[in-house]
């Protein structure tokens, strides 16, 4: 088994709070791996050490066995990190096709003069942008919507183009903070099938997410937080059965569908 990401006694303290408490986390190359965690548990802040939108207090991440822990977020882009947001970030008023094409972070080759004259150069790149930004719409079946002003957009379609975005830089690392959130149960069906998708394109991904039944069903691996710390990992059926992690989701919603989940 090969490791894409590896998170070696990661933390990261705020003012009077550790919220990702000495951290190892080991992602497979090609996995579907989830992070899971009552709210506050760190999770997303565990995504900005990884997409370096943070830097650490202490401990060593690595991609593909390269130490990335003081690389700036374009760079981590580059060797092929990409994430979306919880809080859903697009360009609003561009149209659906455009955010995509923001997301290829080859940028154009030819100059910025040739871009200003439109020059063959130019308009040839240009075309070729917006093709693949047309397969990837294609591909997140949001093709037919590719002209609409993506804050038009429904919630759960804003999420697939984010995704539509996130892909459109060849990423080999996919972070996705809580897709499913706000999708109805068709929805999430449908986006846990595109995912599935995905991870056959040989992308691998890391997803945080609070429905409990699309994490179970999706994820080769799950590590739990709580508190900023790992309190449990293995597969979907070692962490559903793991006294610990009942315990930290105990008052939750989350825990009652544990308990269903127990045949309770
Ligand atoms: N920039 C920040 N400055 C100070 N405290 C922060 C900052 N970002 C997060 N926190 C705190 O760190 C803790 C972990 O937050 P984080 O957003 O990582 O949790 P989470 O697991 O993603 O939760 P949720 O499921 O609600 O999204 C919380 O107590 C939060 O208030
Ligand atoms: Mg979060």
């Amino acid at each position: 088994m090969t490791i894409l990401l590896s998170a070696r006694q990661v933390s990261k303290q705020f003012t009077g709070l550790l919220a990702v408490n000495q951290v190892d986390v080991d992602v497979a190359a090609g996995s579907v791996h989830g992070i899971i965690g009552p709210n506050g548990a760190g999770k997303t802040t565990f995504f900005n050490l990884v997409s370096g939108l943070l830097p650490p207090t202490s401990g060593t991440l690595t991609l593909d066995g390269h130490e990335i822990t003081g690389a700036a977020p374009y760079e981590r882009t580059r060797l092929g990190v990409a994430r979306t947001f919880q809080n859903i970030r697009m360009f609003s008023d561009m149209t659906v096709v455009e955010n995509v094409m923001t997301g290829m972070h080859t940028r154009l080759e030819s100059s910025g003069l040739a871009a200003l004259l439109r020059l063959p150069a130019f308009r040839r790149e240009e075309r070729a942008a917006k093709a693949k930004a047309m397969e990837l719409l294609e591909f997140v079946r949001l093709a037919d919507k590719a002209g609409l002003r993506s804050g038009d957009l429904s919630y759960g379609d804003q999420r697939r183009l984010e995704i539509a975005r996130a892909l459109a830089g060849n990423p080999r690392l996919l972070l996705l903070d809580e897709p499913a959130a706000g999708m109805n149960p068709t929805e999430t069906r449908d986006l846990a099938a595109l995912l599935r998708q995905v991870a056959r394109r040989d992308i691998t991904l890391l997803l945080v997410e609070h429905n409990m039944g699309f994490v179970m069903d999706l994820c080769d691996r799950i590590t739990v937080l709580n508190f900023g710390r790992k309190i449990a990992e293995g597969t979907a059926r070692e962490v559903r059965d793991d006294p610990a992690v009942i315990e930290a989701y105990l008052g939750t919603k989350v825990a009652e569908r544990l308990a269903k989940a127990h045949g309770a």
